[in-house]
Order: structure tokens, then sequence, then C-alpha cells
């Protein structure tokens, strides 16, 4: 099914499975909406791509080709909402491949202040720019200009880059690339623990990782939280239909032992329906200290999606387990890798790989 042949009401109604099939035309996004909308093909085709650009940038001339590459692209960066790191690793991620950018970060300071739909702001965007990269708190407005612009006259991608409290699929797209590097000596993700922990009910990168993993053969996962930050029935679902073993629980320290990854959360509080409503709980007990580092199988690895309180002790940073910055890294060449097949250049960084013999 394709957005221009289905009206907005119509598709708005689909699961989120059928939504994401209408994301990829030919094995190819033509948005980047839902972490639904990648099967493991192409998740390890992503990782691949991404490493070699990781290769090519460490050179000069590898430097130039990357600049080249998508040279004649513009990207659009509206992040209304808070945002350091996503925002920087996708602008880092344009300036690598070449791409020019614009940004909107405060949407007091767009047209939009004037009373403006974002329908029609997003349709200026897409006069201007190739692709739209968009953060919001919304839930499903990413989806909503997905179908606006597919359904207008310069259709641009949009790149969903965290909304809501339901969807970070670009973040989810990182966290597997570092988990393919990180298990690589390990014979990859299949059957690997994977422990999540902290705030599972609102965290939306946990959502799309979650899914990320039904990809992958004989995953285990743990959600580990208080019972009020206990990750929600959609999640378990996708997982019970992907045949996914699981536990919950909210014993952290019984956890570590058995983990190959831990993904640590922060409290997701400003989604707090009353003020202070996050504080009451007590979540001391779920962070991450220097003496849980023996508790850690050896070659278990340790994530955060940052920003990060005190979930992670600094004392840690130094285990060569702590992978949170290598992580991030991370996402600035998954980006760019999604970039390059977004615009369909992604032959070129092969052909490059492969004449430069890291292919
Ligand atoms: C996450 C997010 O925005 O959901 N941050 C990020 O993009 N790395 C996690 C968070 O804010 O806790």
């Amino acid at each position: 099914m394709k957005l221009t042949s289905i009206g907005w009401d119509a598709f708005k109604a689909l699961s989120l499975k059928d939504k994401a099939a209408c994301m990829v035309e030919d094995g190819r996004d033509r948005h980047v909406l839902f972490a639904q909308q990648y099967t493991r093909a192409r998740l390890e085709a992503l990782g691949a791509l991404a490493t070699q650009i990781r290769f090519a940038a460490k050179t000069k001339s590898g430097s130039d080709f990357l600049k080249d590459l998508l040279a004649d692209k513009r990207a659009m960066l509206y992040f209304t909402q808070p945002s350091t790191r996503t925002f920087l690793s996708f602008s880092g991620a344009c300036q690598i491949t070449g791409m020019g950018t614009g940004d909107v970060r405060d949407s007091t300071t767009s047209s939009e202040f004037k009373g403006e739909s974002l329908e029609d702001s997003v349709r200026t965007f897409s006069s201007y720019f190739d692709c739209i990269v968009m953060r919001t708190r919304e839930q499903g407005l990413a989806e909503r200009m997905a179908w606006v612009l597919s359904n207008s006259e310069r259709p641009v991608p949009i790149v969903n880059a965290g909304s809501g409290k339901d969807q970070h699929p670009t973040q989810a797209l990182l966290d597997i690339y570092t988990l393919q590097r990180s298990f690589k000596g390990q014979g990859g993700i299949d059957g690997k623990r994977m422990v999540f922990v902290g705030d599972l009910k609102r965290g939306r990168t946990v959502r799309s990782l979650a899914s990320l993993l039904t990809r992958y053969d004989g995953v285990r996962m743990v959600f580990v939280a208080p019972p009020s930050l206990q990750v929600e029935k959609d999640v378990l679902d996708e997982l019970d239909a992907a045949g996914v073993t699981y536990d919950l629980t909210d014993d952290f320290e019984a956890a570590i032992p058995e983990a190959d990854a831990i993904y640590m959360t922060r409290v997701q509080d400003e989604w707090d329906r009353e003020k202070g409503e996050s504080a009451r709980i007590d979540v001391s007990a779920f962070w991450f200290q220097k003496q849980h580092l023996r508790l850690l199988k050896p070659d278990a690895i340790l994530m955060h999606p940052l920003p990060r309180r005190n979930e992670i002790s600094p004392e840690v940073d130094h285990d060569p387990r702590a992978m949170y910055w290598r992580q991030m890294r991370n996402g600035m060449w998954i980006r760019a890798a999604l970039m390059a097949c977004l615009f369909q250049r992604d032959q070129d960084v092969r052909a490059y790989g492969e004449k430069m013999g890291t292919g």
C-alpha cells in the first residue's frame, strides 16, 4: 500500500505493522517513521554501510568522497522538542555527507506562532529542502506530515527523530548498530539477553529497540522497573506476536549477572500528568553503580541513549564495558548511512568501500 493511494483517516486507522509497510517501497524507505519498517536484512545492510562510511571518514580522500555524496541535497532539521545529541548527530551526518541544513528549534520563532498550521509549515520546508528530520512532542505528528507530503507535489521524505512517547526509530537503528559491533566476535545479536532498565513505560527508545530486536533469533528480553514504570502492553503484545521470551521484574541486581547488554534509561518526567509525580517514585535501586561492575559478565556491554541523570555513576565510564559514548558516536554513522540510502546513493558508498578494500 502506498501513502498516495490511501486517505488520511483510513491510514490513521491501520495497525502499526500495516502503517510501517506503507513507508517502504521496493525495499527502500519513502519515510523513516517506525522501527517496524526494518527487516533484519535491511538492519544488516545499514550497519555495513555505516561501517563503510566510518572507515571512509578516517582519511582525507574518503572524507572528500563523502562530502560529495549528497552535496546536491539539503535537510531541514525541525526539532521543537529539546535535543542535543540527536540534533547534533543529524547535523554531523549531514556535514559528513555534504548536505546543507536549515533548522527550526523553537516553534515560537517560526510562523506557527502566527497561527500557521504545521501542515503549511512542512510544505514550506519541502519547497526549500529535500528531506525533513523532525522531533516533536506530539505522538503521530510525523505520520500526519509524511502523509501530507506524500500527497503533495514535493513528496520529500520525513525522518522521525523522536515522536511523543511512542517512537524513536533512528535511536533504535544506532542501538542495533552498537549491538552488531559489540557482539561481532560473539555470534552477533542472536541468542543474547537484553536487559532494559528504568522508565520503560514512557521511554520511546525502549519501545523502538525492543521492536527491532524481534528481528533476531532467540533474543531474550528482561524489563527491570518499578511497577509504576513498567513496560506497556503494546510492547509486550508485539513480543508475544513475534514469539519472543521476556521477563518483567523489579530486581535489578538479580538481572545484572545474566545480561549480555544492559540498556539504562532515565525517568521521563516531562510526561508527568501532575508536577512531582515521578519524584515520588524511588528509582535509586535501578541505578548502575560502581559495585555492580563485578556482577557484570566480562563481555557484556552497558548502554544508555543519554542524557543520563543518576542511572549510571560516572565512576563506571572508564570500564571497557561502558558503551554509551561509542553508542552515541555510532548514531552519526548510522544516520549518515540512512541519508545515503534515502537518496539512493548507498551503492556509491559500497563501490567506494570495495575500491578501497573496506567493502
Ligand atoms: C532519548 C529521547 O529523546 O527519547 N534521547 C535521545 O534521543 N538520545 C532518551 C531520553 O531523552 O531519555
